[in-house]
């Protein structure tokens, strides 16, 4: 079996045994089992002064973790600018956020190479080398640079935008000249994929060789659609894992009667959350039997907390959340439950099966993994509901959540309601066709289809 080499800006922890889950458990288990090495940043910062600094190196049974170290300038530049106040808004379709400098290109070009150059002398001649999101778009074209012909492939985990919006960040035909220096590309959706493809048509002048090859610089290029997905048999154990806190409030709330929607997200302005909790408002003005029957409990975990654009969401949802607190609560109800904070996973999988909808909302997603957790997480005798945004990748499969139009507040209302009114056999219904979507898009076949895509070195003939 050939080796896998993992790159990504993030490394996870690999000394824990049990972690918290998602991508980074499974690409983890992945290399756990046919061995490998992983690349990235350690998420720690180096002041200037202390420069050079080398990479890490460390051993995990049979895996090996090499991280990269950051300087402050290269994460003010590379993490916080080009990628995550440029790249991150623009694949977003937030072209109003966007704050484009010289410099975060040159910190972005700057990381880009020096991934490139810790890799290098690492590399076997038929290792694969498989590089994941956004941070890393030109890392083929630096390996290649420095002579490397080895297999790669890249993974973007967020959405691709149209041409158009693409179009609006200078330097654009290079990233995507450069992107096309792997050898195989995967997306989470369909629609992506489209994206990447009007690109090469419109910009460069490349068309389709075939359904999901191009030839771009007397090379094959193999694109194509891998949805992520989540262990489903590991969630669905934890969901039926007691936690004790969890399980009183429950018993509470059905001794009152009340029902619960959830939702759990980064705290981040893709994710659609003040649209979602003035939808929740909604509901309680188009519904008054819906006041004190049911409460929105919305844990936002905090993140990149460094950009201001996620400082002003954090404001604008506690001052709605206070607000709609403020009009409806009563001495004995409070309809919105805002948790600023990281939640454990065990907590979440149960606190998933004990709500009636899951809530979901972003106003872009690649995938959106909350989706399918909360799908595996539901009892089949009695499910809840999901209730999902059409802008998330999730929604090209999941067909039998309701789906909304997330910018449309009333849609959400309305389709909170129907949720929370659903007849049973409806939900089975639904839930059932649902388990079974996310079974055949689960993590395994993900990593499977496209670790074989990278083996089918025949397709780069
Ligand atoms: C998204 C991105 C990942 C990223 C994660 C957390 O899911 O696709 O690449 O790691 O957010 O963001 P952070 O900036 O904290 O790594």
């Amino acid at each position: 079996m050939r080796r896998l080499v993992v790159v990504s800006n993030r490394v996870a922890d690999l000394s824990k045994t049990t972690q918290s889950g998602g991508l980074a458990v499974g690409l983890a288990d992945s290399l756990k089992s046919r061995g490998g090495v992983w690349v990235g940043w350690d998420g720690a910062r180096a002041s200037d002064a202390e420069a050079p600094l080398e990479p890490r190196t460390q051993t995990f049974g049979d895996v090996t973790s090499v991280t990269i170290p950051l300087t402050e300038e290269d994460y003010q530049e590379y993490y916080l600018g080009f990628s995550n106040s440029v790249l991150w808004p623009l694949f977003h379709y937030r072209l109003d956020l966007v704050e484009y400098r010289t410099a975060f290109m040159e910190g972005y070009r700057r990381v880009n190479a020096k991934f490139a150059d810790a890799l290098t002398p690492l590399l076997r001649p038929d290792d694969l080398v498989w590089v994941h999101d956004y941070h890393l778009l030109p890392l083929a074209a630096e390996l290649r640079k420095r002579g490397c012909r080895q297999r790669t492939g890249f993974f973007l985990h967020i959405p691709f935008p149209s041409p158009d919006i693409l179009a609006a960040v200078p330097r654009h035909r290079w990233l995507v000249e450069s992107l096309l220096e792997f050898d195989v590309i995967g997306f989470q959706t369909h629609t992506d994929l489209g994206n990447l493809h009007r690109y090469a048509e419109d910009h460069l002048g490349i068309a389709l060789a075939d359904e999901s090859t191009l030839r771009f610089r007397d090379r094959t290029v193999v694109t194509g659609c891998f949805p992520i997905g989540i262990d489903v048999d590991a969630f669905v154990a934890m969901a039926e894992t007691p936690v004790e806190a969890v399980q009183i409030e429950q018993m509470r709330r059905k001794i009152l009667g009340r029902k619960q929607i959830i939702g759990v997200d980064r705290l981040d302005y893709t994710k659609g959350l003040p649209d979602r909790l003035r939808a929740f408002e909604r509901l309680l003005e188009l519904y008054p039997d819906m006041r004190k029957t049911v409460a929105l409990m919305q844990i936002a975990t905090p993140t990149r907390q460094d950009v201001d654009a996620y400082a002003e969401i954090r404001a604008e949802l506690e001052a709605l959340s206070g607000k709609i607190n403020g009009r409806f609560a009563d001495f004995n109800w409070t309809p919105v439950r805002y948790i600023h904070r990281a939640v454990p996973r065990e907590a979440l999988a149960a606190l998933f099966r004990a709500s009636q909808v899951g809530f979901v909302t972003p106003l872009r997603d690649g995938m959106n993994l909350v989706a399918k957790e909360y799908v595996a997480a539901q009892d089949p005798d009695d499910p809840g509901v999901l209730v999902l945004s059409k802008f998330a990748g999730a929604a090209e499969d999941l067909r039998e959540a309701l789906i909304v139009n997330p910018y449309d507040v009333d849609d959400m209302a309305r389709s909170l309601h129907r949720g929370l009114t659903m007849a049973r056999d409806e939900r089975q219904e639904r839930q059932a066709a649902l388990m079974r979507r996310i079974r055949r898009h689960d993590a395994k076949a993900w990593l499977d289809g496209f670790l074989a895509a990278m083996e089918d070195d025949a397709a780069a003939a």
